[in-house]
């Protein structure tokens, strides 16, 4: 847990994650996502749509609203018993536990506990102007039904045939009770799912591909194999929708837990939401079957951070004051800042003219950080932090030979590279 104690430090300090509203004491379990957070946040939903609509075939895009029909939410199941934590509460202060992380007696205020209740998940909101039940609506708590109602839609618009994927990327909400361990859940997060539609008789085969294809998503992003496991859930254990669970799991600091689902959810969804619309929502005659991948933008997030966090005892580079340093080895796709542009001084008005010239030329294709601020022992430790993958030096060298140095966060190797060639240097790079 020490380890997650310097990530939450390191998330703050270095603009990837702020609590939610802490000017105001804070609001449980929300994070607002900083400069670099959400830039990172960015390339992970990026990487992921390249996954599902490029390097995947048969794939189509859709983003529906949050806000739908309660009668989606009552076909699902998810407003039932299906879609609850049970809970007990406390007889004085009320708080509200979950039966399996609480003992006889509140955990706050040692008051007497009511029996195990359900406690629905789904979260209340009102539509229009009454606070009423006709009016009651339910922000999604998995974006993944804005598809199944779309089924129809997609179909008669796009010609696609079976087998075919709609991918998602959207908020989803839950009114979760035990909200610890940082970003990892929280009640407002982002949700990353593909539902590929399949015949029934090829579920099986369908549902090995895509947990091999998810495993390999984190693998080429680079997370490292040993903190990977998937786990088969039994029977009992499993959604109130899936006939088959694998859970992805991470092994965090704080132990395995899941990251990403893949589940044969059968005829389940198309089948619900026929007979409560009355709309046929089959293909060819029959109810296709439905594999998801569903992944967290946030837990995978913090998948990515705490695997690419490293510290190098007794420092490095020559600059290196032998302290303990931090890198973030983050994926070239994940880095937020790509690269960072560094001026030797920065009252050498030539030197940061010079830099200044790179660095309009080389943000035109990639995110750059331009930095003057500190020495360059300190410079180099902030970008390395951050995960930046280049820094650039410009020092009389520059000025005299047209020659900046590159040096390479995770080799520490250091390029020299004609001006003019920077930019195709980067090409061949990231
Ligand atoms: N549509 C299927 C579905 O929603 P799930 O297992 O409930 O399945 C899928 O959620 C993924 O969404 C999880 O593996 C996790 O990455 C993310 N997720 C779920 N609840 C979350 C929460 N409260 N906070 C952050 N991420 C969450």
């Amino acid at each position: 847990m020490e380890d997650l104690k310097k990530i939450i430090s390191l998330a703050k300090q270095r603009g990837f994650i702020f609590p939610s509203s802490e000017i105001y004491g804070g609001f449980n379990s929300s994070y607002d996502f900083g400069p670099l957070g959400s830039l990172l946040k960015k390339n992970i939903k990026d990487s992921w749509l390249k996954e599902m609509l490029q390097i995947q075939d048969n794939i189509v895009n859709l983003d529906a609203a949050i806000l739908m029909s309660p009668k989606v939410w009552e076909a699902s199941g998810h407003l039932s018993k299906g879609f609850a934590d049970e809970l007990v509460e406390c007889k004085k202060c009320h708080k509200r536990f979950r039966t399996d992380q609480v003992g006889d007696k509140c955990s706050s205020c040692n008051g007497e506990l009511t029996d195990p209740k359900q406690f629905n998940l789904m979260m209340k909101t009102f539509v229009g102007s009454a606070e009423d039940d006709a009016s009651t609506a339910y922000l999604r708590a998995e974006t993944c039904q804005g598809i199944y109602i779309n089924f129809n839609n997609v179909l008669n618009s796009m010609r696609v045939k079976l087998p075919f994927g709609i991918a998602q990327i959207g908020k989803s909400f839950r009114n979760e009770i035990t909200t610890k361990n940082f970003i990892f859940r929280m009640r407002e997060f982002e949700q990353m799912e593909m539902q590929w539609f399949c015949d029934p008789k090829d579920a099986d085969k369908w549902f090995d591909y895509w947990k091999e294809q998810r495993l390999n998503w984190y693998l080429n992003l680079g997370v490292d194999p040993k903190k990977l496991k998937m786990v088969e859930i039994p029977d009992g254990e499993r959604a109130h929708y899936a006939l088959r669970q694998i859970d992805l799991e991470y092994e965090f600091p704080f132990g395995w837990q899941e990251i990403e689902g893949i589940h044969n959810r059968g005829s389940w969804d198309l089948s619900q939401h026929s007979k409560h619309s009355g709309e046929d929502l089959d293909y060819e005659g029959e109810i296709p079957y439905i594999i998801e991948t569903s992944v967290g933008v946030e837990r995978s997030l913090l998948t990515f951070l705490i695997d690419a966090y490293s510290e190098i005892e007794g420092g490095r580079g020559e600059d290196s004051k032998k302290e303990a340093e931090t890198v973030l080895k983050l994926h070239k796709d994940l880095a937020p800042i790509k690269i960072a542009i560094l001026p030797l001084m920065k009252n050498k008005e030539e030197l940061v003219s010079k830099a200044k010239e790179i660095f309009n030329i080389l943000k035109k294709e990639y995110i750059v950080q331009y930095d003057q601020q500190g020495s360059i022992g300190k410079r180099y430790r902030r970008q390395d932090e951050i995960g930046t993958l280049y820094c650039i030096t410009i020092d009389f060298d520059t000025l005299e030979k047209e020659v900046a140095t590159v040096r390479d966060r995770d080799t520490m190797e250091q390029d020299s590279i004609e001006v003019d060639k920077l930019l195709e240097y980067f090409k061949g790079k990231i």
